[in-house]
């Protein structure tokens, strides 16, 4: 009998805690799309949302240690990979809050430093991976170009020799994923293509363009 009424106790406190934080969440944007309340409460309406979402997904986490590893974190350790440009500027400048046509949030800058560093990061796993390069003689690219050297994005597009013809930087990607690697080559869209032309280019940040450089 006490059980029962423990757990129903239990039970009302957990409800009342989430519709506590529901409500709190659902306030700011309420408030704010009532009486165009400033962009402050949506971005800590939002920063709230985030925040909730963060806690959901620490417990998950904490649950599933080994499903959850942090695989951007542990590639970053593994290999030096350049961040992404730094956009918090944004914020202060005519773009930034109270503009008319700016108002971004910490949350937008934070999301596409988040989403572009993992595109990256995807590129260098496949980079160092023979397997997901589909290599037939288990050689990876950073065997040649470690940490994406001599790889030259900057000076694409190019005559290259070996093809007779004007190419672009995922040509000679998929000409040395044929040779070197013997793998198979991959189609523009492929998402390992794209992940890998992301990793090389963000490589080189900071080097002028250059097209046609031999
Ligand atoms: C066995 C060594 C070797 C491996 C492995 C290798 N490459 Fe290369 N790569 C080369 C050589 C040699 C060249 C120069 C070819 C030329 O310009 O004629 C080159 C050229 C390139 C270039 C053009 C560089 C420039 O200066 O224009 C890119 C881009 C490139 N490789 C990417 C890759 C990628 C991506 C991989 C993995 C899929 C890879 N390479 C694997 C040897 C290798």
């Amino acid at each position: 009998m006490q059980t029962r009424i423990r757990r129903a106790l239990l039970t009302s406190v957990c409800a009342a805690c989430a519709l506590l934080l529901w409500a709190a969440y659902n306030h700011g944007i309420a408030a704010d799309c009532s009486d165009g309340a400033s962009e402050s409460e949506i971005a800590a309406g939002l920063i709230a949302g985030k925040l909730l979402a963060d806690a959901h997904m620490d417990q998950w986490k904490r649950k599933n240690p080994e499903r959850a590893k942090d695989w951007v974190a542990e590639e970053k350790e593994r290999h030096a990979i350049k961040p992404p440009a730094d956009n918090s500027d944004l914020l202060k400048g005519d773009q930034g809050k109270g503009h008319k046509y700016g108002q971004y949030t910490e949350l937008d800058i934070l999301m596409w430093a988040r989403e572009t560093e993992k595109m990256v990061v995807d590129g260098s796993r496949i980079f160092h991976d023979a397997n997901a390069l589909g290599s037939t003689v288990a050689v990876s690219c950073d065997m040649c170009h470690p940490d994406g050297a001599n790889t030259h994005p900057e000076t694409y597009p190019k005559f290259q020799a070996q093809m007779g013809r004007t190419v672009l930087l995922r040509d000679m990607i998929n000409w040395c994923i044929e040779h070197p690697v013997r793998g198979k080559r991959l189609d523009a869209d492929d998402s390992k293509m794209r992940a890998l032309e992301a990793y090389i280019l963000a490589q080189r940040k900071g080097t002028p363009l250059n097209y046609g450089k031999h």
